[in-house]
């Protein structure tokens, strides 16, 4: 089953799932958004739990492959009064041209794109030289111990219920494309918020054949 399908099927019940986490993650998502400025495209928005701290009049997009995420993320947005476009879209193959974002925020999502390197490429292409990538992610702890003590037991129950890694090194992934601003890591490296910079003058890539 694709992480698609499962998180179709949890997406009515993904608030109370993940209920336990949020007086940890929250907080991040709060900081997370507050590096936001200009025309902002967040992928992978899931039921939109970002959404509350953006500020009004932000002009934003939100993506995310699943159409039932989309919908709760939808019904948010408009009890919040926030004017968003939502779109299903995978940010492996993203449906913007070139250089259309001053911000592109994501918030724990790649720890499960199944191609982390082309979901990368794709934000890089759609930001605008200069423009800022916001990742705040799950990441392999910089603590040995905790790898293989707390995240490898792990990894066996989240990849088969959200497709999940928690293993992987997505701040590697962002400082191989990006200029690196700032990275804070939390519960020793566990978790990552990294404030990233496309470099002005910069090459952009060609959007992945269909
Ligand atoms: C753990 S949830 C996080 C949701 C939200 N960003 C948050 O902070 O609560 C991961 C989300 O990323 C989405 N996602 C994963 N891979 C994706 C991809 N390739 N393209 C678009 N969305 C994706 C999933 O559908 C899911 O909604």
């Amino acid at each position: 089953m694709s992480f698609r399908e499962k998180y179709s099927r949890i997406a009515r019940h993904y608030e109370t799932l993940e209920k336990p986490l949020d007086r940890f993650f929250c907080p991040l998502r709060k900081k997370a958004v507050s590096f936001v400025k200009g025309k902002t495209l967040e992928v992978g928005v899931g039921v939109g739990k970002t959404l509350r701290y953006y500020p009004n009049g932000v002009e934003l997009c939100a993506v995310d492959a699943v159409p039932e995420v989309i919908e709760i993320a939808r019904e948010k947005a408009r009890r919040l009064n926030l004017n968003v476009c939502f779109e299903v879209a995978d940010v492996e193959k993203l449906p913007f041209p070139d250089g259309s974002f001053d911000t592109v925020l994501s918030s724990f999502v790649f720890c499960t794109v199944p191609n982390p390197e082309r979901g990368m490429r794709e934000i890089f292409r759609v930001l605008k030289p200069g423009g800022r990538a916001i990742f705040l992610e799950h990441t392999k702890s910089d603590s040995v111990l905790l790898n293989y003590l707390f995240l490898l037991p792990l990894k066996l129950p989240l990849r088969l219920l959200l497709d999940d890694d928690p293993l992987r090194k997505t701040h590697k992934l962002v400082s191989k494309h990006f200029e690196i601003e700032r990275e804070e890591r939390y519960y020793r490296g566990i978790v990552r918020l990294i404030v990233a910079r496309k470099p002005v003058g910069s090459k952009t890539f060609k959007a992945p054949s269909p």
